[in-house]
């Protein structure tokens, strides 16, 4: 079987395909607070399948396409947990210091945009004044825009100046100090820069040409992790011209009633990279095959695409997708926004999603032609825009799993468990697969099966995945849960009671 466990842009950033159910091992200084954390977890589980225990019920006397609109819809997860984003008692203020860490972002948009926060953290560990990260120009993305083309600059700095001092560039002594070049580890500890920061001890600058994935998930002070919140969810947003037109979208979009953000991950690249071919004529799959013989950072060359598919290691297809909304009870008049770059193959791959959701809406169909014209061959900053409309849907459901799809979800976690369904992609294939051998019909009996098979997948609050159980050493920081994809305890507590 081929891992797949590697994304597109860069060969350190994880896209985990696992089996969550394995609470990660405590660590041995477990204190008083791990433990009523996790009580309170076991008796929100409790809740919560009760919670949907009575759904279940309910679902029983409803035929196919009735699910109760506040069973398509509602967030009403909230559970009572609230954001907790501030400081603890024991932060100090930083200190100026004479040290600069200068950082190239690589990857797609949301690699880049987690991976300079947690340069933002880094500097702050290293007691180090960060410039402005240069961004990724090489990717598969081809995007030329600068920082301050994506991001509000002069609102990054500001808001993180209790944080970390940062300088749009290296002050006019400094630009010419030889640099120290560090590639930081993946998945780094807190330790682990504790030592890096011996390198001032001969250097002014240290220069960071990568930023993807550089820091721990897991097991770091609280407030550093926080500090990544503070950055991702508050300082890192958005310039103002895509904002502002994110904005007009998200209104546009809701005043036709409730819509369901589908990241739509069926591109070239994506389908190249996986060898996924299911459903492709023989051309297409051929194109796809010859694209990824002529990447040369794409190591793997032979991909069985069953295999792939079987093992849930493909993007689900626009028809099934349609199947699996159809499934759990969403009507055909329902608006879907398809959040992707361009839909590989001629129109017949999205006519299998339309003919069962004639609502689909595009970009370029929901703005003018004006309003886009800057953001041709900006990819990042149509990406930009996909994200904003994805964080504000009622529904975001992605048909594989990735950076955007990772990040989306832990902002909608962060603003209040937002609804993310996340399709169970192996159990759908094996369905899909009956389906196809005429074993079971698609109707009633498998949209039960459908909504049972999703039940816990709806984005409801829990604590963040640790290691896959068995993996040791680096490689299991690989499995982990992304922080950014769930910052659930850190940066999302529970609400304390009115006594
Ligand atoms: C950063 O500065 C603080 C305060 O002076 C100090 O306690 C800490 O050890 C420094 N950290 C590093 C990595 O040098
Ligand atoms: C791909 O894998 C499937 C399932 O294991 C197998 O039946 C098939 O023969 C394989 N195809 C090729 C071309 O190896």
């Amino acid at each position: 079987m081929v891992n797949t466990r590697i994304s597109v842009s860069s060969s350190s950033s994880s896209s985990h395909v696992r089996n969550r159910g394995q609470p990660r091992r405590p660590s041995r200084y477990i204190s008083i607070y791990v433990v009523l954390l996790l009580a309170s977890a076991a008796v929100l589980f409790l809740f919560s399948q009760r919670r949907i225990a009575e759904v279940d019920r309910k679902d029983q006397s409803k035929n196919w396409f009735q699910a109760t609109e506040e069973n398509l819809w509602d967030s009403s997860f909230g559970f009572g947990y609230r954001t907790c984003v501030h400081r603890t008692s024991k932060y100090k203020a930083p200190q100026v210091w004479d040290r600069y860490l200068t950082v190239r972002s690589n990857g797609g948009l949301n690699q880049m945009r987690t991976g300079i926060c947690d340069m933002v953290a880094v500097a702050r560990i290293l007691n180090a004044t960060l410039v402005i990260p240069e961004l990724d120009k090489k990717s598969f993305w081809r995007d030329s825009s600068t920082f301050a083309d994506i991001f509000d600059e002069l609102h990054f700095i500001k808001s993180l100046e209790g944080d970390v001092r940062i300088l749009k560039e290296l002050p006019k002594e400094s630009a010419f100090l030889p640099r120290a070049r560090k590639h930081f580890s993946s998945w780094a500890s807190l330790s682990y820069y504790e030592e890096i920061a011996q390198i001032w001890k001969d250097y002014r600058v240290i220069h960071a040409p990568k930023s993807d994935s550089r820091l721990a998930n897991n097991d770091l002070p609280l407030d550093i992790q926080r500090l990544r919140c503070r950055c991702l969810y508050n300082a890192l947003r958005f310039s103002p011209p895509i904002e502002i037109l994110g904005k007009t979208l998200v209104e546009r979009l809701k005043s036709r009633g409730r819509y369901i953000a589908l990241h739509l991950r069926f591109e070239k690249d994506m389908l190249s990279f996986t060898g996924c071919t299911y459903g492709l004529t023989e051309l297409e799959a051929e194109e796809l095959r010859k694209i990824r013989e002529s990447t040369s950072h794409w190591k793997t060359k032979n991909i069985n695409s069953t295999e792939q598919r079987i093992g849930g290691f493909c993007p689900l297809t626009p028809k099934e997708v349609g199947i699996f909304l159809q499934a759990l009870g969403y009507g055909p008049s329902t608006w879907i926004y398809i959040a992707a770059g361009e839909i590989f193959g001629s129109g017949a791959h999205l006519s299998s999603l339309r003919s069962r959701f004639p609502n689909l809406v595009f970009k370029d169909t929901l703005a003018t032609p004006e309003e886009l014209k800057i953001f041709s061959n900006h990819a990042s900053q149509a990406a930009a825009l996909d994200y904003i409309i994805s964080v504000e849907s009622d529904v975001f459901v992605p048909s594989y799993t990735g950076n955007m799809a990772r990040a989306v979800e832990g902002h909608r976690r962060f603003l209040g468990h937002r609804r993310t369904i996340v399709p169970d992609r192996k159990g759908l294939v094996e369905l899909f697969d009956k389906f196809e051998r005429g074993e079971l019909n698609e109707g009633p009996m498998s949209a039960q099966l459908v909504r049972r098979m999703h039940k816990s997948r709806q984005g409801a609050p829990r604590k963040r995945y640790g290691p896959l159980p068995g993996m040791k050493g680096r490689g299991r920081f690989r499995t982990e849960e992304s922080f950014y994809e769930n910052p659930l305890p850190e940066c999302i507590c529970r609400r304390r009671r009115l006594s």
